[in-house]
């Protein structure tokens, strides 16, 4: 399979994350006003939810930027054709982030199913890391009545910003099973859970195999009897690239905005990265540095030694299959034990307690 840079889509991250900043311990709650500001009928309802169907594509959805139940148009970062404020200084960062990166549906279609093949039953309770605004959190609570979500992120800007605009968009009871944690992943204390998630890369944050083994083991810990950890990894020769890839995307901004992945830096002796992405506007203006990313870039057979060294009985990595005629992903992430020399390929690792 091949596919582009900017499939390996990357996750939220404003400011360079320091590991081991010590715990906040906060959990967030929303304020009366947040609820009532963000209540279904008062708030701006993202468009056309629910009325598509879910992705089954992971990859396509990241790439083509279509999600489940959304359509191109007025949505939360819409513009106004009379407003002379330039895009980039009106639109909401987050916003674009959700559009442009997240494919929650079909990353939960494949925690669920995954679940269910390696356990025989559904998993309940879901812990998501790194959660910034929470999207995740709150599709895993709208599956089924009796899902539960915790997320944990340090950085109580996005986490308010996931407050107002995704928990308090949930209906009222959905609302009442997602907590959201202003805390350090290394050091949080939850109740035991079904699953935690580490995705879009986020725990490449920890640079040195110390604090990637310290971080896996505080998850080990974190997981109930026969719990499993999801996380997804990025590769291939394209990876260890300096390179910029744009994406167009249509949805949520009316007349669309371009997405530009770029891969600044990359120090072939740290292996440490440094990544942004910027967004670009159809008026010309640009949002440049939305989001940064001071990482290392891990492969596969360090990422499995360390959960191993963590004591995970079993990690499994899921490859992505090829579509016949395109040569690209085709979305189904499978068991593997040999992947192929790709240029730039994603996957997941599923790793079991
Ligand atoms: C990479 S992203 C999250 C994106 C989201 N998980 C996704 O799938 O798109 C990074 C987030 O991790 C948070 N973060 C960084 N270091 C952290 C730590 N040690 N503990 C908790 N959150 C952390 C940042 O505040 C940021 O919101």
């Amino acid at each position: 399979m091949s596919r582009t840079l900017s499939r390996a889509s990357v996750a939220d991250a404003v400011r360079v994350e320091i590991p081991g900043v010590p715990s906040r311990g906060a959990t967030l709650r929303l304020t009366a006003s947040d609820e009532r500001a963000n209540a279904p009928d008062a708030a701006p309802k993202r468009s056309g939810a629910g009325a598509k169907p879910k992705p089954v594509d992971k990859k396509a959805a990241k790439k083509t930027g279509k999600k489940a139940g959304k359509k191109a148009g007025k949505g939360r970062g819409s513009s106004s054709r009379k407003d002379a404020t330039p895009m980039a200084a009106r639109l909401d960062r987050h916003v674009l982030y959700e559009h442009s990166v997240q494919a929650v549906e079909s990353e939960i279609d494949f925690v669920d199913d995954t679940f269910k093949d390696l356990r025989g039953r559904r998993a309940r309770t879901l812990r998501e890391d790194f959660c910034g605004t929470a999207n995740t959190s709150c599709e895993w609570v709208r599956r089924r009545p009796t899902n539960v979500a915790i997320g944990v992120d340090l950085d109580a800007e996005v986490l308010a910003w996931g407050a107002r605009h995704n928990v308090g968009r949930l209906k009222p009871a959905a609302r009442k099973r997602v907590s959201l944690r202003e805390e350090n992943v290394l050091t949080v204390n939850t109740e035991p859970v079904d699953a935690v998630l580490a995705m879009n890369f986020s725990y490449w944050i920890f640079k040195t195999r110390d604090q990637l083994r310290e971080y896996f083991r505080s998850v080990r810990d974190s997981l109930a009897p026969g719990g499993v950890f999801f996380m997804d990894c990025y590769g291939g020769s394209e990876a260890h690239k300096e390179v910029r890839e744009k994406r167009k995307i249509e949805e949520g901004v009316r007349g669309g905005f371009t997405y530009v992945w770029d891969q600044s830096r990359y120090d072939p002796i740290s292996g440490e990265m440094q990544c942004y992405i910027h967004f670009h506007f159809s008026d010309g203006s640009k949002m440049n540095r939305a989001f940064s990313y001071n990482w290392r870039l891990w492969s596969l057979p360090e990422i499995r030694e360390l959960l191993a060294e963590a004591g995970f009985v079993r990690s499994t990595v899921y490859w992505e299959g090829t579509e016949e005629d395109t040569g690209e992903g085709d979305g189904e992430f499978v068991p593997a034990e040999r992947g192929d020399a790709d240029p730039a390929w994603i996957c997941y690792i599923v790793a079991e307690k």
